[in-house]
């Protein structure tokens, strides 16, 4: 395993999610860190996590993140709110790298960004019974939380459909609890969410600021770096390269349909057990 003195500003950042999500944290730390090379893997094999047990999840995890490491990363990013619930621990304690997530810089830019502190987080199954969200908004005591697992969001996306009557319906049906509690402030707190921003905005209105754990995540990572001094500021051709676990046609089919033609170069992995 690479040490974190051998690693310098040269390595990429490694990311990581169950499937297509951790593309819209990928996309936002190409926008804002677009010198820095990345490489992403998406574990579509076994996705979604959302549904499987917390311990499973976070074997799949350090099983991913161990992959990324191989590959020389300079930074680990868990661009997944089930897994960074589940194996942000043990990812500090095992890598010698930093390692970023998306839950704690969600949490805090909802708690400062609500007026009524009634803040909302939808997110899968395995994120809502980690209570990671609890955890994370309770250095504000004054802030009521509303949870609201969205588990049937993530198949509409690894599917590349953000839109229709059928998505519309599911999202008024889960969003319905958030407008009852008075929120007016939504986390996003599943990395796939913001690629169904459209529906969620409609449904809730221009009222409810939304907050994506993809957006805040990328900026708690250019954090990270700036201050290790691992970042380029000069302009360099990034190289991006991109990793599956499952068919890699159908991988950059599907994201780069979703994030507009950014996914190329991708590969298949094998990994441990699948589903
Ligand atoms: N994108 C992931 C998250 O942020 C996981 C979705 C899933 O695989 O269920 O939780």
């Amino acid at each position: 395993m690479p040490f974190e003195s051998e690693i310098g500003s040269d390595a990429p950042i490694g990311i990581f999610d169950s499937g297509f999500g951790g593309l819209t944290v990928a996309r936002a730390i190409v926008d804002q860190m677009p010198n820095e090379d990345v490489i992403y893997l998406g574990d579509t094999a076994r996705a979604p996590y959302g549904p499987r047990p917390i311990a499973e999840v976070r074997s799949y995890a350090i099983e991913c993140m161990d992959r990324l490491v191989t590959h020389g990363v300079k930074a680990l990013v868990i661009a997944c709110n089930s897994a960074s619930s589940a194996a942000l621990r043990d990812a500090r304690e095992l890598y010698d790298v930093p390692v970023t997530e998306v839950v704690l810089p969600a949490a805090r830019r909802a708690v400062a960004a609500s007026r009524n502190h009634s803040i909302g987080v939808i997110c899968t199954e395995a994120t809502a019974t980690s209570r990671s969200y609890n955890d994370a908004v309770a250095v504000a005591p004054q802030v009521r939380l509303t949870t609201q697992p969205c588990p049937r969001f993530v198949e509409f996306v690894e599917a590349g459909i953000t839109g229709g009557d059928e998505l519309l319906g599911l999202a008024r049906e889960y969003l319905e609890p958030i407008q009852r509690a008075g929120c007016d402030t939504l986390i996003l707190g599943c990395t796939h969410y913001p690629l169904l921003q459209g529906v969620i905005s409609y449904v809730l209105g221009d009222q409810v600021t939304l907050v994506s754990s993809s957006e805040e995540c990328a900026k708690a990572t250019y954090q990270v770096l700036q201050r290790r001094e691992l970042l380029h500021h000069e302009p360099r051709e990034a190289q991006r390269m991109f990793l599956t676990t499952g068919q890699s046609d159908a991988f950059e089919g599907i994201g780069s349909r979703l994030l507009g033609g950014f996914v190329e170069d991708v590969h298949t992995i094998k990994v441990g057990r699948r589903n």
